[in-house]
């Protein structure tokens, strides 16, 4: 199948997604692709100049999805595949007034995003990053075995200590996951917030407490979970519904014990709170997948210089497997689109 006129459909790919996955679009005939040829994020200019007539594009969380790139790519557009689960980088207002199809990637990316969350938890409470970053700068003669060195709060319970409360800022299906991972840390409570407007799933809530034989699954405020986790991760998407919703009020409730950890995005936490928090002590520490303002983080950002803040380059989904997962999905819904099918994943519009 290609266009009315037997011209085939123009396809923009905005990152080689690697050798098992290209083929899937190569080998159709009824594609013109044209592929950003570098392997560093897509230069606007070169995509401004390679979207017009374009029937499909696909994207990575990089690549900003708006009204002038829209109106570039004219009326022959009619998706927009991301590779990535969160969408906040696509005017989907704009992509519906256009009709077009919003393409995305959840649950492949799942499991990889949950473990290293909890990995970030423990490196953020066990100086993880600290002890890692002495020895490779040859330090670790300066720092014999301690009675109470490198000492920080224990994500599981132990007989003295025996109540563990874990919270999410969302409560989707990667704070879930993060959950389940939880659970045989021995975590007694699970906290959740989530958008104010849906109301409690209370049937869910009692299915996970009985099935994870924890005390409580319950949602709770903002000002609650703050001041009751033990360990904070944010997993919520981004947008201006949840700017810096980890800010300086917030913080100020936490535990001083407590962890936060966000593999989100970075512009749900205001970062100068944060540092201001790990500075003053008003938590222990945080473990970051994602910064407001990346990638332009660099040594002097106030995040960077607190000690007890564990920070990865966005790498959550980061594994072999996973990210060649995301982009076979990120194929197949551009495919389905352009030339017929249901789409693996739609955003609804
Ligand atoms: C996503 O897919 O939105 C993730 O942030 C990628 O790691």
């Amino acid at each position: 199948m290609s266009q009315s006129d037997g011209s085939p459909y123009k396809v923009v790919v905005c990152r080689n997604l690697g050798p098992d996955v290209m083929p899937l679009l190569e080998n159709r005939h009824e594609f013109e692709l044209v592929v950003w040829p570098e392997d560093r994020a897509c230069d606007r200019t070169w995509l401004l100049e390679n979207i017009p007539g374009a029937t499909g594009v696909i994207v990575m969380l990089t690549d900003k999805v708006n009204t002038e790139l829209l109106d570039k790519a004219g009326p022959s557009l009619r998706v927009v595949s991301t590779m990535s689960v969160g969408y906040e980088h696509i005017d989907l207002k704009a992509a519906a007034q256009r009709a077009l199809k919003v393409g995305y990637t959840p649950d492949v990316l799942t499991d990889a995003v949950a473990d290293l969350s909890v990995m970030l938890a423990l490196m953020a409470g066990r100086n993880g990053g600290i002890g890692a970053a002495l020895v490779q700068k040859g330090e670790w003669s300066n720092f014999s075995w301690a009675p109470f060195g490198f000492c920080g709060p224990q994500l599981s319970t132990t007989a003295t200590s025996p109540t563990r409360k874990i919270g999410f800022l969302g409560f989707g299906r990667i704070a879930q996951a993060t959950l389940a991972r939880l659970v045989p840390f021995g975590i007694t409570h699970c906290l959740y917030s989530s958008s104010p407007s849906s109301p409690p799933n209370l049937q869910r809530d009692a299915e996970l407490a009985k099935k994870y034989n924890l005390k409580a699954v319950t949602k709770v405020d903002l000002d609650e979970l703050a001041r009751e986790s033990d360990v904070l991760f944010v997993l919520a998407p981004g947008g201006p519904g949840t700017y810096h919703v980890v800010n300086d009020d917030l913080l100020r409730k936490m535990k001083k014990t407590s962890i936060i950890v966000n593999a989100s995005r970075g512009t749900l936490v205001d970062s100068d709170a944060l540092a201001k928090a790990l500075k003053e002590g008003w938590v222990w520490g945080a473990g970051l997948d994602v910064v407001e303002g990346e990638p332009n983080v660099t040594r002097d950002h106030p995040l960077v210089k607190e000690p007890r803040c564990v920070i990865v380059p966005h790498i959550a989904s980061a594994t072999l497997e996973t990210r060649k997962d995301m982009a076979t999905r990120a194929a197949h819904n551009l495919i389905a689109a352009i030339l017929g099918g249901d789409m693996p994943a739609e955003v609804d519009l």
